[in-house]
């Protein structure tokens, strides 16, 4: 079985100026103190990605991600970001399909798939979105809607592009409700989501695929979560706005859970 190192990802959605962005970053990098039992990764909105890199200088400990990106590589889209802009900019990651994405800006599996082949063209790492509302999972669909986003969101994937993806199942009805799914229900689904992998492109990668979970992760519920055989990391919101839960939650997602 391959060791997965886990990782931990900020998404911090529209909040923070290219100002408060670079507090964060030093407030972070203070906390964080060269901790490397993880990969970080921040990802603030685009206006930030300037100042947060500047704020990160030479330092390692932390990467930079974005929150999306065109699927086209350049040309008349107004007001849209391309891989190639991120790239220059010291990007290594991207989210792609977040469910706010695919709710409020109509994004479909579809365009995910061609923004992930895209990203991945320009040597940027996807953090692939994945993850049922409540009413399909109140409707005994979660593992039919799951399945169906991770097949046709990475389809075509070769082995290479497999080996630079990041799955993140995000529960919808966990996001910014406070209401997260229980260790034993986000692993449920991880399996699940590892078993789609395994039947699209084998075990040897789908035993490498690091699978974050997201949906309300605190300091206090990260340990029992990462835990879990197949979550191999978070991706978090709320809680990435503050330095010292973000890190709180980093440090915890790394202890293994203590046998009483
Ligand atoms: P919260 O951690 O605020 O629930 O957000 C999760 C999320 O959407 C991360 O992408």
């Amino acid at each position: 079985m391959p060791v997965r190192r886990k990782i931990i990802a900020g998404n911090w959605k529209m909040n923070k100026t290219a100002t408060e962005s670079q507090i964060l970053v030093a407030d972070l990098l203070e906390k964080l103190n060269k901790f490397d039992g993880a990969e970080v990764v921040i990802c603030p909105p685009f206006t930030s990605l300037v100042s947060c890199q500047q704020a990160l200088g030479k330092h390692t400990e932390i990467d930079l991600g974005a929150q999306n990106m065109h699927q086209e590589t350049s040309g008349a889209y107004t007001g849209e970001i391309s891989a190639a802009m991120l790239k220059d900019l010291f990007v290594r990651f991207v989210i792609l399909g977040h469910s706010e994405r695919r709710q409020y800006f109509g994004e479909t599996d579809e365009i995910v798939n061609q923004k992930a082949h895209t990203a991945i063209k320009a040597r940027l790492r996807p953090i692939l979105c994945v993850g049922e509302t409540l009413s399909e999972r109140e409707a005994g669909k979660m593992a039919q809607v799951v399945t169906k986003q991770v097949q046709a969101s990475c389809a075509g994937f070769t082995e290479d592009d497999w080996s630079v993806s990041v799955i993140a199942y995000e529960p919808v009805w966990a996001i910014g409700t406070g209401k997260t799914a229980t260790p034993e229900q986000a692993q449920e689904v991880h399996a699940l989501i590892r078993a789609t992998v395994e039947k699209m492109a084998g075990k040897a990668i789908s035993d490498k695929l690091r699978i974050q979970y997201g949906g309300s992760v605190k300091p206090d519920n990260a340990r029992l979560l990462l835990n879990q055989p197949d979550i191999d990391g978070a991706l978090v919101g709320g809680a990435s706005l503050d330095a010292e839960s973000f890190v709180a939650i980093i440090k915890n997602a790394c202890q293994k859970e203590e046998i009483s």
